[in-house]
């Protein structure tokens, strides 16, 4: 076994080296501690692997993302949204008979039960619907408390997937006082939820094939990015052995901050500033560079692609084909490529290694759906959930699994004696 050195006061260190199957390495510093009393310190985990996954693969420095070995660009090319929740849960591209039962299943449990419709009444009608699809999930725990492991291990997880997006639609139905579409058997999973979404009872919503097809997309690139924020959240959350429901709802509150999924309302609110404010983007790249102002380019950087993230590029070829195809002039697309290619070209960016990243032309595609900016980041968890589940599921099936718990490096006050209240 390769081994590395860490040499400190003299005294010298040995530690595993480990190799993934990309050739990535890995210094093993699990028993680090335990031999030396000494920790490795890494704020935002930005260099700590939590865990070995078998799940998605990330070069950030070439642009490549795969989920199971497959590349982006030909699932995003040829594959259904099931076909990937399948292959993520799973490990292996389902055949006919398996595609098909596993989408009878999503379809027997879309329905949510006739109680949580109650809930909705409860929100005020402004409620954010991140907010209420993380509450909506967590409570799903009370109505599925435990699924029968032994007959069916992964009926949660099946009841999760088909759930959500009948949740996120209500949601939806909740914020502009219509009343609920309820979900059609014989439509696809994307067409059942733009049907959930827009259907009125007096004239039910024919899905057009293209925006069938572009949300179809838009959820496959968002399926897996294996330990970004919220998918860590979900594991910590899972490895104390919480239930489903609550680490996903963790999970859930995690991708609504603007750093993470919240970034696709914000590039939206932020494109609409510029153009209302003259269009003049080039004050926003300055505004951006300048610390100072507190403003950053929204749906730009990453924390992993540090060359293109391969998501963006597949969204932005999208955004033009479904414009171009339902002829929509969206003066917002003018706007977000006139600020791509000034920042392109600008060396702070470039030093700083910023592109456009997932958020960035993903909300020009869910407004040409007529999907509303709050629901911008419900669509991303939608999309994020098999890669959820599939985290969670590899999480407590890895035998290695303990709960998950860092440590800190403490800087605060050295021991120090109490002292009464009438004495200070
Ligand atoms: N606009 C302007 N400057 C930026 C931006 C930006 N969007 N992103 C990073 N920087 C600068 C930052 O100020 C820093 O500069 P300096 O070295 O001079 O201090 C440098 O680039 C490195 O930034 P960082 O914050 O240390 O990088 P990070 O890896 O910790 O953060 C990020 C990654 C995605 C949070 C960050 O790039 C960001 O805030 N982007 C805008 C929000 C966004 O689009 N988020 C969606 C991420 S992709 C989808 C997802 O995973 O949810």
């Amino acid at each position: 076994m390769n081994t590395a050195k860490l040499v400190l006061n003299d005294r010298e260190h040995e530690l595993p080296v480990m190799v993934g199957s990309e050739g990535e390495t890995a210094i093993d510093v699990t028993r680090l501690r335990s031999e030396s009393m000494i920790i490795t310190l890494d704020p935002g985990f930005a260099n700590t692997g939590a865990c070995r996954s078998e799940i998605t693969f990330i070069d950030g420095e070439r642009g490549i993302l795969r989920y199971r070995g497959y590349s982006i660009e030909e699932l995003a090319r040829a594959a259904q949204f099931t076909e990937v929740c399948y292959l993520l849960l799973y490990g292996a591209l389902p055949n006919r008979e398996q595609l098909d039962d596993f989408r009878e299943r999503l379809t027997y449990h879309t329905l949510i039960h006739e109680d949580m419709k109650k809930f909705f009444e409860g929100y005020p009608r402004s409620a954010h619907p991140m907010a209420i699809l993380s509450s909506m999930v967590s409570a799903l725990s009370t109505y599925y408390p435990v699924a029968n492991a032994e007959e069916d291990p992964d009926l949660n997880i099946i009841r999760l997937l088909a759930k959500a997006k009948t949740i996120a639609a209500f949601a939806y139905k909740k914020s502009i006082g219509h009343p609920f579409s309820y979900p059609i058997n014989a439509l696809s999973y994307t067409a059942n939820f733009l049907h959930m979404m827009f259907s009125v009872t007096t004239e039910p919503y024919k899905v057009p094939q293209v925006l069938d097809d572009a949300l179809n997309l838009l959820l496959v690139v968002h399926a897996d990015h294996e330990q970004n924020c919220s998918t860590s959240t979900v594991r910590l959350v899972g490895s104390s052995d919480a239930n489903l429901f609550s680490a996903v709802a963790a999970g859930i509150c995690a991708l609504w901050g603007p750093l993470h999924g919240g970034a696709n309302q914000n590039v939206i609110e932020m494109l609409k500033m510029i153009r209302s404010d003259g269009g003049d983007y080039r004050k926003y790249v300055a505004m951006a560079k300048d610390s100072e102002s507190g403003f950053r380019l929204m749906g730009f950087g990453h924390r992993v692609y540090k060359n293109f993230d391969p998501r963006a590029k597949l969204l932005k070829e999208a955004a033009d084909r479904v414009l171009r195809e339902l002829n929509i002039d969206d003066p917002l697309l003018e706007v977000a490529k006139n600020l791509e290619e000034v920042a392109l070209q600008d060396d702070f960016f470039l030093e700083r290694k910023l592109y456009p990243n997932v958020d960035f032309y993903s909300g020009i595609l869910y407004r040409a759906m007529g999907i509303p900016t709050n629901m911008f980041t419900v669509m991303f968890a939608l999309g994020r959930l098999p890669g959820w589940l599939a985290h969670w599921k590899e999480m407590r099936q890895d035998p290695d699994r303990r709960i998950g718990r860092p440590r800190q490096l403490y800087v605060g006050e050295p021991q120090r004696s109490f002292v009464a209240l009438a004495d200070r």
